[in-house]
Order: C-alpha cells, then structure tokens, then sequence
C-alpha cells in the first residue's frame, strides 16, 4: 500500500470577481482528475509550468484545502472522511515546507519559538524538555544551538531553510511537502539544502512530494517525477524514464527547455 494515494482529485477556484459585485466571472480547474500514488521512502517531484496546479495539489494533498471533488488517502484512512481530531493527529505525520519559511512568521518570534511552536500545540512538552529537543533539530539541519536566542531576519536564506526544516520535522513527520524549497536560493545554497533534504530522508525515513520548476533538481533527487500541464497530470514514472524516455511532447519540452546543470 502507497502512503499516499491520491484518487480523481480535482480542485476548481472561482475566478475574476464582476466588478460590479455579481457572481465570479469563470472558473479555473487548477487540479484536474489527478490521480497518483506516492510509496513510503520515495521522493516524488512534481514538474510543471507556473500555474500548472503544483502548490494546489501539494495543498490538498495535506488538506490544507478542501478538494471539489475525489480523495486522499494517507496511511489507508481517507482523508476526506476525517474527523477534526482525527485529522489533528494526522497533521502530525503530514508537514509542508515553503519558499519562505519566514513569509507568514512573525518576525518577532525567537528562533526557538519558531520550532517549538509544532512542540508546544501537538506535545506538551516541559520547556526544559523542548530547548532540548530545539537544540537536537538545529543540529540536524547542521545549524549552531546559539541560533536559538535569534531572530529570522539576522539569517541568510539558506539557514531560513534550514530552520524551516527543523519547524517542520519537530513533531517527527512521516510525508514532507516541500513547495519550491530552493527557488528563492542561489545554487549552491539550494544545493546544499537539497542534500540536507536526501540525508534528512535517510535518517528519518522520510517520503517527499518535492515541487519544483527545475528538472536538474527534481532529476537529481526524486525517485519519481509527475509532470503537470494546466492541472492534468500528463505523465508520472520512474526519474529514469520520464527523463530519458519521457513518452509525453509535454514533458520532453520542458526536459529541451533545462540545460543539464549539476547540481
Ligand atoms: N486560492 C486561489 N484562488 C483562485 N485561484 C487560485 C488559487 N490558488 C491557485 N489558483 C489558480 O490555480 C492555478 C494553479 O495555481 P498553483 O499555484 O497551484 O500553480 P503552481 O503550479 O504552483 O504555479 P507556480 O509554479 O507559479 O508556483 C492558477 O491558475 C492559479 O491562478
Ligand atoms: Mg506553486
């Protein structure tokens, strides 16, 4: 059994308020029909043009919001049918990490609070407990444990991420998705999270849906790669053959439009 599968799940916004007040003007299907599994242990990139439906079927994936219509299955429970509480223990297991991990935090927020936030509302942990477990994450991410009496503007880009991550692995996720975790970064520093991202994976068992515009990155790091184009799916397999044998027009432009770069 995948951890997740994803069945028929389609997403549709309303679009262009009437400037007069009346009723949305369109719609727009921006996850459309989707259908895919991710297994346990596998990184799964998501590729596609801006505005493909990426971040939305990553969201829905975590439901952090609500599908029009189909489902998500995590772990054999389907998502959908959750219960509120039930849905709060699962949050657990399921954590998203962003561009900017600073973007929607207050700026005001201590860096020990920025990661013991997960800790104080799904464990009740001491806080003698919690700097601990603070200072145990910041090494993982390869981050001194001064960092913690700080603030998220007096850190590059790169450690930004780096705490992002520690957020998001506080409370012991089993399924990560990371929506453009590097775009925001110069190469070498997304290089570098990209391979905290795989040694991470291997210490704590982690499964990824990694979302990117990058076909070097996602080929470099994803086990499977799922390509979208205006919310369809248009292909998924192993990295080996969408690379190489992609069967799709599609997914061979955006392979032409990518000039190999290691990364
Ligand atoms: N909350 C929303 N309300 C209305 N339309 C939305 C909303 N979120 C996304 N959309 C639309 O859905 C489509 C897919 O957007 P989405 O952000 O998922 O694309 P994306 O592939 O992540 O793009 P990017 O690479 O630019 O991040 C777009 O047409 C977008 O304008
Ligand atoms: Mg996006």
């Amino acid at each position: 059994m995948a951890l997740v599968e994803v069945r028929k799940l389609t997403k549709i916004f309303p679009q262009g308020e009437s400037i007069f007040g009346g009723a949305a003007k369109g719609e727009v299907r921006a996850v459309d029909d989707v259908s895919l599994d991710i297994e346990s242990g596998d990184t799964l990139g998501l590729v596609g043009e801006s505005g493909s439906g990426k971040s939305t079927l990553g969201r829905l994936v975590l439901r952090l919001i609500e599908p029009t219509s189909g489902s998500i299955v995590f772990q054999g429970q389907d998502l959908s049918a959750a219960s509120h509480s039930k849905m709060r223990r699962l949050r657990r297991d399921m954590q998203i990490i962003f561009q900017d991990p600073f973007g929607s935090l207050d700026p005001r927020m201590r860096v020990e609070d920025v990661i013991g936030e997960p800790l104080v509302i799904h464990e009740h942990l001491s806080s003698a407990l919690r700097r601990s477990r603070v200072a145990e994450l910041l090494r993982a991410v390869g981050l001194d444990e001064s960092a913690v009496r700080r603030y998220p503007h007096e850190f590059s880009g790169g450690q930004r991420q780096r705490i992002g991550i520690a957020r998001a692995l506080a409370v012991h996720p089993k399924f990560i998705v990371a929506d453009e975790p590097v775009s925001a970064l110069d190469v070498s520093v997304g290089a570098q999270i990209v391979n905290l991202l795989t040694q991470l994976q291997r210490d704590f068992g982690l499964t990824y849906l990694f979302i990117s515009h990058s076909m070097p990155i996602v080929r470099y790091l994803a086990t499977r790669i799922a390509v979208m184009y205006r919310g369809k799916l248009v292909e998924v397999g192993p990295t080996d053959q969408i690379t190489t044998q992609p069967q799709e027009s599609y997914t061979r432009s955006l392979l032409e439009a990518t000039p190999e770069v290691a990364v």
